[in-house]
């Protein structure tokens, strides 16, 4: 098997739906227009394998030394043979020649060990949930 990874290469709405779909889990309804959200990116890396769409991971980036890495993503055949973190490893070279010194992400408890596994350290992060404390009329309206 071998994985080549490309950035920005063009991709479909329908290859992205297909991978997020199967490996997230996401119903195909709920996934975003895809390319609207690319033209918001830094850029992005897609991993293949045999010239299919397999794995995606995108930077974000707030004009200057900061980036944030985001929806890393492994088609489900695809996981534990290193892929995710190959293709995170461009996503951290592509920043580094692109000037952005620190690369954030976050994620849950049980990903700890891939995040630690391409080179992340642990730090105190903060995030909130716009649109439930929102709806709940949250405490932030009454200063
Ligand atoms: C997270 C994800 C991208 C990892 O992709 P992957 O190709 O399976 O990861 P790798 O094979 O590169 O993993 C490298 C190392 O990270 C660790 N790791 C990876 N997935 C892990 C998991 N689910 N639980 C614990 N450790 C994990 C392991 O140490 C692994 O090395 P090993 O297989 O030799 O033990 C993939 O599981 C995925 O797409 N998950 C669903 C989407 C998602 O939640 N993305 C993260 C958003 S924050």
């Amino acid at each position: 098997m071998s994985l080549e990874v490309r950035i920005n290469p063009t991709v479909s709405q329908e290859d992205l739906v297909a991978l997020f779909t199967d490996a997230r889990g996401s119903p195909e309804h709920d996934c975003p227009d895809f390319p609207t959200l690319l033209e918001h990116a830094m850029f992005y890396a897609c991993g293949y394998v045999d010239g299919r769409l397999i794995g995606f991971a995108k930077v974000i980036w707030d004009g200057g030394e900061h980036g944030f890495l985001l929806d890393p993503t492994v088609s489900t055949a695809h996981r534990r043979k290193g892929i995710g973190k190959q293709i995170v490893s461009a996503c951290v070279r592509e920043a580094g020649a692109r000037g952005v010194s620190w690369l954030h992400v976050d994620f849950e408890p049980h990903l700890a060990a891939f995040y630690r596994s391409c080179g992340f350290r642990s730090t105190e992060a903060g995030l909130m949930n716009l649109r439930d404390s929102l709806t709940a009329g949250s405490d932030h309206e009454t200063i």
